[in-house]
């Protein structure tokens, strides 16, 4: 079977955590900056594609090179057999980035890409020029970085982080991979109980629940490589079916909490949908109020950030009580999102250790606070 340089983008800060996954799923791994890179065949991109809950994107790296020019950039983007990649009605756009090299230009450097690989195709399939597009997707991006071009086929089309069973809301959500990579820094793995406490529409205790009951995150997607026309289209519902019996049960409760009643009916709309509603308690409460008889398991929560001044307040205001409230249960490791850098303060007490993440383009720590005492 044809073996492919494959490799997976995520978000900045979360390379170990993907390839910590990869490993796990034996393959091995080389990570540089937003790439983890490893090997693998058909079977391996509908494998990675299907389980792996916290990259963005599973990509095939069809040609690496060195480009200081145009003509270069050109002709070797030519020289690559794409008759052998894209039908004649492919669907081909073409992503340019450039970072710290020569051809700077990204718009330029796509449509230089782009010409070649129409010219090439023309040549190929015996047409002049025009090629219809009107067929099956094939997401290509060229990445120059320091004058090395990669030109990628992206086999996974909407970021995995899509996994489908969210339904909109308006809110403010943690993205799915990212609820996952927070999860993966956190010792929880199902064995121990997980709570958290302003769960909003749900993300963390669903993630907890999918990785507690072995659920596929990919289980409920399509993914671009369903369209290529020379992919085994046996594969991906072979890989989802031999997922199915894959699934376990849940060791130990999840309890899923939050003060605002309407936002937890999205929360249980959410888990419903992601076949986990039946293993989440949902409840509606105040930070304030919150007791458990539970012990040794994992505190994680994303409260929310004092944007404006007037939040900013009771945002404060909520840090303190979760320190009165929460920070008593001590034999919880506990983990939490804030943008705002004086949380410790608030809290009452300084993490074990800090986190420097993004969510989105807003620069968060993540605390961790780690379990004094296993009962
Ligand atoms: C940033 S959102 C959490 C988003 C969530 N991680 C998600 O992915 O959807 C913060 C949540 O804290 C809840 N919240 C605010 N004050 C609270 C309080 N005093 N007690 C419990 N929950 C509270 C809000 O209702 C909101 O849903």
């Amino acid at each position: 079977m044809k073996q492919y340089q494959l490799y997976t983008t995520m978000g900045a800060g979360f390379e170990s955590v993907v390839a910590k996954e990869l490993q796990a799923l034996a393959y091995e791994t080389q990570t540089e900056n937003g790439r983890v890179f490893f090997k693998g065949t058909q079977e391996d991109i509908v494998k990675t594609n299907l389980w792996l809950r916290t990259a963005d994107r599973v990509k095939i790296l069809l040609k690496e090179f060195t480009a200081t020019d145009f003509e270069t950039l050109y002709d070797q983007v030519y020289d690559l057999d794409w008759a052998e990649l894209l039908p004649v009605d492919a669907k081909f756009p073409v992503q340019g980035r450039s970072v710290r090299s020569k051809l700077h230009s990204e718009p330029g450097i796509q449509s230089i890409v782009k010409k070649a690989i129409v010219n090439k195709m023309s040549d190929q399939y015996h047409r002049r020029g025009f090629l219809p597009e009107s067929g099956n997707f094939y997401p290509l991006d060229v990445h120059l970085y320091k004058d090395q071009a990669r030109i990628s086929l992206d086999t996974s089309g909407a970021s995995l982080f899509k996994r489908g069973y969210r339904i909109e809301h308006g809110g403010a959500p943690l993205k799915e991979n990212f609820a996952a990579s927070l999860l993966k820094l956190t010792p929880f793995d199902g064995s121990h109980p997980l709570i958290d406490p302003m769960t909003g529409s749900g993300t963390l205790a669903i993630e907890a629940a999918l990785i507690g009951k072995n659920i596929a995150p990919g289980t409920w997607r399509d993914f671009a490589f369903d369209g290529f026309d020379w992919f085994d289209e046996n594969l991906h519902q072979e890989a989802v079916n031999a997922a199915k019996t894959m699934v376990k049960e849940l060791e130990q409760p999840i309890w899923a909490c939050d003060i605002d009643q309407s936002i937890l009916e999205i929360a249980k709309l959410n888990a419903n949908n992601a076949g986990v509603l039946q293993d989440i308690y949902f409840k509606q409460l105040a930070v304030k109020d919150f007791a458990t008889d539970l012990e040794n398991g994992v505190i994680i929560a994303n409260p929310p950030y004092g944007m404006r001044l007037k939040d900013q307040k009771t945002a404060e205001e909520l840090y303190t009580q979760m320190g009165e409230v929460l920070s008593k249960y001590d034999s919880f490791s506990q983990y939490y999102l804030v943008g705002d850098p004086a949380f410790e303060t608030f809290f009452g007490k300084k993490a074990t250790k800090k986190r420097k993440l993004f969510n989105g383009n807003l620069r968060v720590d993540f605390y961790q606070y780690w379990a004094a005492k296993q009962k």
